[in-house]
C-alpha cells in the first residue's frame, strides 16, 4: 500500500440480492482500497460476486451496508473519472471503431474535430491504426477488446475498472494485450482495479492482488507484489520471488475454490 489517501475506498460493503424467492448475500462485509497509480487486482472463483462489486463502484447498483466512497465522497452513478470495461465488449455493431470510440466524446460535447484527433490517438495506443473504418463484426475478439479499451480510455478516466477483459482471448492476444495495458497504465498513470479468475495474470500486472472468498465475497487476502516495473510478462514466471507470491497465494486461493465448490454441491464449510 501507498501512504497516499486511496482514490477508492470500499468500507465494509455488503449486497444481498432478493430475486424470484431466493435470497443471495453476494458480497458481505468487503473492504477495499485503491491508492492512486495503483494496479490492483481481485481473484476469486466464479459466483463470488466480483462483478457486483465492480457494478457497485460504477453506480449501477447500491450497498446494503458500508460505503464506497471516491477521493472521500460517495460515488454517482456515470462519474467521468471512473471508466468500467466489462466484461463483454460492447461496442455498438452499427458503429464504425473510429465511432464507437469517440462516442463517449461526443456525448460529452467535445467537437467532432477533437473528438477524431483524440480517437486516432488512441486507436493508435492500441494497436488498431488501419481499422478505423471497419465495424465490429469486421473485428476479431481481441481487435473489439481494444477497442472496448480504447473506448473507455480516450475520456481519461483516473481509475479504469476492467471485468475478466481478456478471459476470451487466445493465448498470444492475451499476452499481446497484457503487455499494451501494463505499457498504458506506466504511461498513463491511470489506476487500474481489474479481476481475473487467474492468478498468474493478476500477479504478472498488478502491484496489489487480493484474494476474494467464496460467497459471500469479502476480501480474504491481499498482497502487494513487489517485483519491479517495467515488467516482462512473459518471462515473469521464471522470477524466484514471482514463485514465491505465487505458491502463497495459490494455497489461498485453492481453499476458497473449494469452498466455492462445496458452497455449489449445498455442503456446509
Ligand atoms: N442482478 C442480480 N440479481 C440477482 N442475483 C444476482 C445479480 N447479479 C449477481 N447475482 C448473484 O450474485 C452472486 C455473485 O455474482 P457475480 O458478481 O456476477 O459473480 P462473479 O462475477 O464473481 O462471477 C451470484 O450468486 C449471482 O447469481
Ligand atoms: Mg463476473
Amino acid at each position: 500500500m501507498t501512504a497516499s489517501a486511496p482514490l477508492l475506498r470500499l468500507d465494509a460493503i455488503s449486497k444481498r440480492f432478493e430475486a424470484r424467492g431466493r435470497s443471495v448475500l453476494a458480497v458481505d462485509n468487503l473492504s477495499l482500497s485503491v491508492p492512486p497509480e495503483s494496479f490492483v487486482t481481485i481473484v476469486g472463483p466464479s459466483g463470488c460476486g466480483k462483478s457486483t462489486l465492480l457494478n457497485i463502484v460504477a453506480g449501477l447498483m447500491r450497498v446494503d451496508s458500508g460505503s464506497v466512497t471516491y477521493r472521500g465522497a460517495p460515488v454517482q452513478v456515470g462519474d467521468r473519472r471512473i471508466g468500467y470495461v466489462t466484461q463483454q465488449d460492447n461496442l455498438f455493431p452499427w458503429r464504425t471503431l473510429r465511432d464507437n470510440i469517440l462516442f463517449p466524446l461526443i456525448f460529452a460535447n467535445v467537437s467532432r474535430a477533437e473528438a477524431e484527433k483524440r480517437a486516432a490517438y488512441w486507436i493508435d495506443k492500441v494497436g488498431l491504426a488501419g481499422f478505423e473504418n471497419a465495424y465490429p463484426h469486421e473485428l476479431s475478439g481481441g481487435m473489439r477488446q481494444r477497442g472496448n479499451i480504447a473506448r473507455t480510455l480516450i475520456y481519461q478516466p483516473e481509475l479504469i475498472m476492467m471485468d475478466e477483459p481478456f478471459g476470451p482471448l487466445d493465448a498470444q492476444t492475451r499476452l499481446q494485450l497484457q503487455k499494451e495495458l501494463l505499457r498504458i497504465w506506466q504511461e498513463t498513470k491511470v489506476s487500474v482495479l481489474f479481476i481475473t479468475h487467474d492468478l498468474a495474470e493478476a500477479i504478472a500486472l498488478s502491484s496489489e492482488v487480493a484474494i476474494m472468498s467464496a460467497r459471500p465475497g469479502t476480501i480474504d487476502a491481499i498482497r502487494t507484489v513487489t517485483l519491479p516495473y517495467p515488467r516482462d510478462i512473459a518471462r515473469i514466471h521464471d522470477n524466484p520471488d514471482y514463485r514465491t507470491i505465487y505458491d502463497d497465494l495459490w494455497q489461498r486461493l485453492e481453499r476458497v475454490v473449494e469452498a466455492a465448490q462445496r458452497g455449489s454441491r449445498g455442503e456446509q464449510p
